[in-house]
């Protein structure tokens, strides 16, 4: 196959290193805004770097991975589609939800397949969570604890085109809650603090959040993120119900220490962050993209998918800005 991917940053030029590895990739086509950044990544990949988004399209591609900025999704997302290509798109797919409405008809419009980027969907924990919940290992599942914790902030360039905590990291959560226990958020209630670095308050962005999610079945669902966590990088699920309570991301490199004199030791090499925390789960997914495009299987996350979780997260910001509880059936959902 000949693959394209759209935007060589960080994420960009690790899923680039995904794809020349993988046996079924011939061939390469990459591009980005910046061109020294797009050259990079071909000269480390053996891919071919090309001036523009178009000429990617242009290239006699079989597919599209992009991995831009978030501001550029959506209309990436269309031209894909109006090129009758199959799309990987890392989340989220708009800044807002009309973005993500507008992508989402283009794309059915053509009839094309788009999958989005929840690598936490492939996550071998994640997975064992989803089996028991679902099979009743857990008996009445009550209370779900998720939490993102960024060891350090990203750059401040990143921030006004990344949506908000709520859209650009806790939808993570909110895909992975949704997705393990099979239930949808109703209702939520969230707040965010921007006391951290100067830079959230000028993007107007906040560097710590908090969210109270109801979930249909009323099970209580908390959901925490911030860009400050010195220790390390710390994604994890609690699931506890009324026969047994379980941990995703709970190992020896958990960067938690416990006060206890008792307790476990502290972590000898803390997760630094996303790209070692999760590097097994983004080769899965871009190797299920694959397996998607030769018609071999389902798309494990489409648009519509993706939709939930931007809703939910667009919940929380009014939540936030209105300083109430916000039902998700305010949220548009089509
Ligand atoms: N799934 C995950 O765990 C995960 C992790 C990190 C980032 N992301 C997502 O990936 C995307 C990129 O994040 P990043 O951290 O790599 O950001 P980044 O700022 O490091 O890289 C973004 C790149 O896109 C380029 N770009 C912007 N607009 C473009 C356009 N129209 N055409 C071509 N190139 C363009 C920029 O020049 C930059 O090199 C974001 O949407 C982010 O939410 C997902």
């Amino acid at each position: 196959m000949r693959i394209g991917l759209i935007g060589t940053g960080r994420i960009g030029s690790f899923h680039a290193g995904v794809l020349a590895r993988h046996p079924e990739v011939a061939s390469l086509v990459v591009t980005d805004m910046d061109p020294a950044r797009a050259g990079q990544a071909a000269a480390r990949t053996g891919a071919t770097a090309v001036a523009s988004a178009e000429a990617v399209l242009a290239a006699g591609v079989d597919a599209v991975v992009i991995t831009s900025a978030t501001a550029a999704h959506a209309e990436l997302i269309g031209r894909a589609a109006r090129a009758g290509l199959p799309a990987f798109c890392e989340k989220p797919i708009a800044l807002d939800l009309a973005g993500t409405l507008g992508a989402l008809r283009e794309v059915e419009r053509a009839g094309s397949v788009l999958q989005l980027g929840f690598m936490r969907r492939f996550d071998a924990g994640y997975a064992a969570a989803r089996t028991a919940v679902r099979g009743g290992a857990l008996g009445r599942l009550h209370t779900v604890r998720s939490a993102t914790s960024d060891p350090a902030p990203p750059p401040a360039a990143y921030l006004p085109l990344s949506g908000g905590l709520f859209r650009d990291c806790l939808v993570h959560d909110f895909d992975i809650l949704r997705w393990v226990t099979g239930r949808e958020v109703t209702e939520v209630y969230a707040t965010g603090s921007d006391a951290g670095p100067a830079m959230f308050r000028e993007a107007g962005d906040v560097d710590t959040a908090a969210a109270l999610l109801t979930l249909d079945d009323n099970t209580l669902a908390t959901a925490t993120a911030t860009r400050c966590n010195g220790a390390g990088y710390d994604v994890r699920m609690e699931l506890a119900g009324d026969r047994d309570q379980i941990a995703v991301g709970l190992d020896d490199r958990t960067p938690l220490t416990s006060a206890e004199p008792q307790g476990p030791p502290a972590p000898a090499e803390p997760w630094p962050g996303f790209l070692e925390r999760f590097a097994p789960a983004y080769e899965a997914e871009l190797d299920a993209f694959l397996g998607v495009v030769r018609g071999e299987r389902a798309n494990p996350c489409d648009g519509r998918e993706a939709l939930h979780a931007l809703r939910v997260a667009e919940a929380c910001e009014r939540s936030r800005a209105e300083r109430r509880p916000v039902r998700l059936t305010e949220i548009p959902g089509a």
